[in-house]
């Protein structure tokens, strides 16, 4: 069993990352912005002795290195971190103002630095370890967010890239899981009707939206001792969606 770190584990993806990591007996220390449902979903879950809550702010580096100390103080070690905090808007170029190219930033791409930046010197310290990113194939395809959620993952990918031989050389690998219209309250806030979800599963070859689970498994193969050897990737996980040939 291990420690491992969930950064945006309230709700969506994360929470469904950090109660299977829980369930599998790891011990989670689940950070977030919003305590108020992080503390429900430690409440309901029937894992709650394997699940901590740790408060954080992932735009701001003293909450992040705080929330990080706070971790390492009681856990001892992390092995494996998982980032998956993030917002999205959907808007173009007219309608993306300066104050929202600047929050998006400050949470999806300065926020991921941050938590890498605070974690792996644990990691380090210890020569083995794991950090998954929970990206976006929308960096890949340009379409489903806004212009500033595809440049903020789009920087995710460079920065994993960019880590890859010094994380490599201390026995961590890194790597990008970048999903597609997973269900969540991020995409019923991108697609809030039932025609427009039936619009974008008409487009997935598997013939469903994804489910916060799919994500989940891979983050458990990847961040395994025995995948090591996946490192510096961007795994896309989208039904088919992005390569379908049309
Ligand atoms: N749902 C999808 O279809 C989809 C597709 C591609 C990528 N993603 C990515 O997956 C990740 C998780 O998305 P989701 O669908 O679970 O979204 P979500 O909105 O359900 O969950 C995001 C979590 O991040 C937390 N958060 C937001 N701002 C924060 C901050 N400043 N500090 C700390 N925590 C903060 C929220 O409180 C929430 O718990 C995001 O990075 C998103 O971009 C999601």
């Amino acid at each position: 069993m291990d420690n491992v770190l969930v950064i945006g584990g309230a709700a969506g993806i994360g929470r469904e990352i950090a109660l299977d990591f829980a369930k599998k007996g790891h011990q989670v220390a689940v950070a977030d912005i919003d305590r108020t449902t992080l503390n429900t979903m430690i409440q309901q879950s029937s894992v709650e002795q394997n699940l901590h809550a740790f408060d954080v702010d992932v735009s701001s580096w003293e909450s992040v290195s705080a929330m990080a100390r706070q971790v390492i103080e009681k856990f001892g070690h992390v092995h494996t971190l998982v980032f998956s905090a993030g917002i999205t808007k959907r808007l173009g170029l007219e309608e993306v103002d300066w104050a929202l190219w600047k929050k998006t930033m400050a949470i999806n791409l300065h926020g991921l630095f941050y938590s890498i930046k605070a974690i792996s010197p644990y990691m380090m310290a210890r020569k083995e370890g794991s950090i998954v990113i929970i990206g976006s194939g929308s960096a890949i395809t340009g379409s489903g967010g806004g212009i500033q959620y595809y440049a903020s993952k789009g920087g995710a990918f460079g920065l994993m890239r960019s880590l890859v031989k010094e994380l490599g050389s201390y026995g961590i690998n890194v790597n990008v899981i970048a999903p597609r219209v997973i269900q969540s309250q991020m995409l019923d806030a991108l697609y809030p009707t039932a025609e427009s979800k039936q619009a974008i599963m008409n487009e997935i070859p598997i013939g469903r939206l994804g489910k916060p689970s799919d994500i989940s498994e891979l983050v458990q193969y990847v961040s395994a001792k025995q995948a090591k050897y996946i490192h510096g990737q961007i795994l896309v996980l989208d039904g088919g969606r992005t390569y379908q040939g049309k």
